[in-house]
């Protein structure tokens, strides 16, 4: 029985206004389906697990909406984090925690913001991957065919099996390649997308920490005494300090020699941007996505969400967002993706 990680404490910027610091997209109900992504990642996995076997890491910040959003998990299941330290922390602190409690445990570490559309497929390539992560030492990532140059996710390049084995050994792992590297690659059709979703034996990732990075390991050894006291939280309030940001993708995927990937084919999106979310969304004759109280005269390929029920009269879009979330208004081209980081930085310093 494995446990299941969810890592939520990222902060979504690419969906900035709708998704803020205060409440990021994990946290949000963005496929409208009445449950938020944290809440469908969480039923996904209850297919496998009992509820409790589940961690959820995220930001101080967050605990209370993770109460809320999941009220099966009893307090000491939500580990909170006092700040951002990307996933390599995240998934540190919870795989040192576990391990003093069973060390032999399986671990599923798992974004909480995807999209998986035919689940039964997922639960199935899922359990292949938690049986091939039996082998000591192996970590196994999911992979996905690749369909674009996406510069945002991790490039797997695998070794064909001669056993027809389901875990294909890998050859390299690049994070985030440039446009030019990603193209290469797409090209050469020896690729795969990491799906960001890891399988592990508990004693497996501790030793990749203890191999590639070997001083956050350190700092979570020595907090050992203190998981599941009441000293834990001052201890990773330290711990914290002393750790660098950088992601599990960087500081231990790309690094090490044990990794292997399953192939996946479930209908995967990391929803990473509006016009993703466009894509999946139901849309009108003219390939719009409206949720807003709106009047809309030749328009098209576009995406109207208001919070209010302001009336938006619009004439003439062609691939275009407009979002007005709290006190945001932001009227955009609809993939204009790379802006977003700038949005949200100058908007930060105008207050
Ligand atoms: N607890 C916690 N703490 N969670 C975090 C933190 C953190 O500091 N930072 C990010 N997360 C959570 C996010 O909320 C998300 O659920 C998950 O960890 C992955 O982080 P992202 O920031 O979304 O990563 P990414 O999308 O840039 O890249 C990863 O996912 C891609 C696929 O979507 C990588 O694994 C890529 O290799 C992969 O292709
Ligand atoms: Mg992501």
């Amino acid at each position: 029985k494995p446990y299941i990680v969810i890592m939520a404490g990222g902060i979504g910027s690419r969906f900035w206004p709708y998704s803020r610091t205060a409440k990021p997209k994990q946290f949000l109900d963005i496929l409208g389906t009445g449950r938020t992504l944290l809440q469908m990642t969480y039923d996904r996995f209850r297919e496998i697990a009992s509820p409790d076997l589940f961690y959820v890491v995220t930001n101080q910040e967050y605990f209370d909406l993770v109460k809320e959003q999941l009220p099966e998990l009893s307090d000491q299941q939500i580990l909170t984090e006092p700040l951002r330290k990307n996933t390599a922390t995240c998934v540190a602190y919870a795989s040192f925690k576990i391990s003093q409690q069973n060390p032999e445990a399986t671990l599923v570490v798992t974004p909480a913001d995807h999209l998986i559309l035919q689940e039964s497929k997922f639960i199935q390539t899922l359990q292949t991957a938690i049986q091939a992560a039996q082998t000591p030492g192996r970590l196994i990532t999911i992979g996905i065919k690749p369909n674009r140059p996406e510069t945002g996710y991790g490039y797997i390049q695998y070794l064909e099996s001669d056993n027809h084995h389901p875990s294909l050994k890998v050859k390299t792992f690049t994070e985030k390649p440039n446009l030019k590297l990603a193209k290469t690659f797409i090209e050469s059709g020896d690729f795969v997308w990491n799906s960001g979703m890891f399988v592990w034996k508990v004693s497996s990732i501790l030793e990749a920490y203890h191999q590639h990075m070997p001083d956050v390991a350190d700092v979570f050894e020595d907090g050992k005494a203190h998981y599941g006291k009441n000293t834990e939280g001052d201890f990773i309030n330290r711990a914290y300090t002393q750790v660098k940001n950088i992601s599990i993708d960087y500081g231990i995927m790309e690094k090490s020699n044990e990794v292997y990937v399953i192939l996946g084919d479930f209908g995967w999106s990391d929803l990473g941007s509006w016009s993703s979310l466009h894509e999946l969304r139901e849309k009108d004759e003219f390939n719009n996505v409206i949720e807003a109280n709106a009047m809309v005269y030749e328009t098209q390929n576009s995406f109207i969400k208001m919070d209010s029920d302001k009336l938006v009269v619009v004439q003439g879009l062609d691939n275009y967002l407009v979002n007005e979330s709290e006190n945001v208004l932001l009227i955009c081209k609809l993939d204009s993706e790379k802006k977003f980081r700038d949005f949200v930085a100058n908007a930060k310093k105008k207050g």
